[in-house]
């Protein structure tokens, strides 16, 4: 599978990971607790009873991760700081060992010809902060917002890009309304301020960042074309009801100021001076994109095989999630549908036409049940066929028109895949994780010689 997507002079090849899903060494050097930590210790919330607790050992093995990053040869590896590494109590002292681990991670990956980038929240939030509301707490906002101060001031000398929140709908909606995230609380609809505070804490922290030197500051934000199940006035309703709550509400404020719709109403707060903060300019604007979402009007049919009916979604919502047909699965049921990737950047190009940053797809990735063959090799064809279509996919937009600049392959390596633990791998790099060996997959193999063809 040598066929290349032609991509311009310059765009940014990466792969990400994020703190809690690979680090492991979780009583490591004074690192807090987070929500996550309780979560996992909460007997049925992870699939297997597993935790982070090991991971993949990343705490202890980054010499051994960052040496199979510059053999592979991507220009940057976006990963995550662990707050409670860092800030155990989620505000005040700083555990010195906590932030010097990620000193000498910049230091190595740059030594590596890498160029890190930075997430600064990716979930772990210290427990002391879920304590006192988390993020049903307007506080929240601005601790993420000093605890930023503190990286940016420790490590902007040196960071390419920096995203200060990964995915807020992603903890608003499966952390706060549903409950199959950390801190697992089932709000519903009464989880709407969570995503305000978690906006804030976005902007917020992008002001700390620029005012301790930081540059190159922007998002990875999940969203997904949302198609509606048929041409009918009520499917049509239903989903664009959806796409609402699941993509303008995230990013309308960042991007323009406002809310869509009726939602400022329902936020807490001073929300229009709020709103001048969550807008705060942006250098780029990063999406993570896993797949389009097909939603119809409540009631038509059971759900079943739509990746949406596991969830334990509310009765009486205004729309419902359909199984997306005609496509092929990855091993965790989600539909792979590059053109959705496509049409994603496409509509952002269209609907914040003079107002867009630089694009990123700042994660794509699929999940396979892989596993080392008698031959010691992990063949992953059909991971190798996801990048290279989703690859073709941001050209297509790019031929368009859309200016994206850069492409990060969820995920470096397999790991803690949150509520479904470690079944669904996701990496370049398989992972065992009874001995912790690393082996490169088939499709750590293209991407290196897709890199080494770059002119
Ligand atoms: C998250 C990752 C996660 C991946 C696959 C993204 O929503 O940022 O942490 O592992 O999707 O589910």
């Amino acid at each position: 599978m040598t066929e290349f997507p032609e991509l311009p002079h310059g765009f940014v090849f990466g792969t990400a990971t994020a703190a809690y899903q690979v680090e492991g060494a979780v009583e490591a050097d004074g690192r807090g607790r987070s929500v996550w930590d309780t979560f996992c210790a909460q007997p049925g919330n992870i699939k297997d009873g597993e935790t982070g607790e090991v991971a993949c050992d990343h705490y202890h093995r980054h010499a051994e991760d960052v040496a199979l990053m510059r053999d592979l040869g991507m220009d940057a590896y976006r990963f995550s700081l662990s707050w409670p590494r860092i800030q155990p109590e989620g505000t005040g002292a700083v555990n010195p060992a906590g932030l010097d681990f990620y000193d000498r991670l910049v230091d190595e990956l740059l030594a590596a010809g890498i160029s890190p980038v930075v997430t600064v929240y990716h979930w772990d939030l210290p427990q002391p902060l879920q304590d006192a509301g988390g993020w049903q707490s307007r506080a929240t906002a601005q601790h993420l917002a000093d605890y930023a101060a503190i990286v940016g001031a420790r490590l902007g000398d040196r960071v390419r890009m920096w995203v200060p929140v990964n995915e807020p709908v992603v903890v608003a909606m499966f952390g706060y309304a549903l409950g199959v995230h950390a801190p697992g609380l089932q709000l519903g609809a009464r989880a709407l301020p969570v995503a305000h505070h978690l906006l804030l804490g976005h902007g917020l922290a992008t002001q700390a960042l620029r005012a301790a030197g930081c540059h190159t500051i922007g998002t990875a934000s999940n969203h997904a074309p949302t198609w509606p199940a048929s041409d009918s006035t009520e499917d049509r309703a239903a989903a664009a009801l959806y796409d609402t709550a699941y993509n303008w509400l995230f990013a309308d404020p960042v991007l323009c100021g406002s809310y869509p719709d009726h939602f400022a109403e329902a936020m807490p707060g001073p929300v229009a001076d709020d709103l001048h903060v969550i807008s705060t300019p942006l250098d780029f604007y990063g999406i993570n994109y896993y797949q389009p979402t097909v939603i119809g009007a409540p009631g038509a049919t059971p759900a079943q095989s739509s990746p949406l009916a596991a969830l334990p979604l509310p009765d009486g919502l205004p729309f419902e999630p359909r199984p997306l047909s005609g496509h092929p699965t990855t091993d965790f049921g989600w539909a792979v549908a590059p053109e959705g990737l496509t049409e994603v950047l496409q509509t952002f190009r269209d609907r914040y036409a003079g107002q867009l940053p630089p694009l990123y797809v700042t994660e794509s990735g699929c999940a396979v049940h892989d596993v080392v063959g008698a031959d010691g090799q992990v063949h992953d064809p059909r991971r190798t066929a996801y990048h290279r279509d989703h690859l073709r996919a941001v050209a297509a937009a790019i031929a368009d028109g859309v200016d994206v600049r850069g492409y990060f392959v969820w995920s470096t390596m397999d790991n803690f895949e949150w509520a479904e633990g470690y079944r669904q791998r996701f990496g370049l790099v398989h992972v065992d994780f009874a001995t912790l060996r690393r082996t490169p997959k088939d499709s750590y193999r293209w991407f290196q010689q897709l890199l080494a063809a770059r002119p």
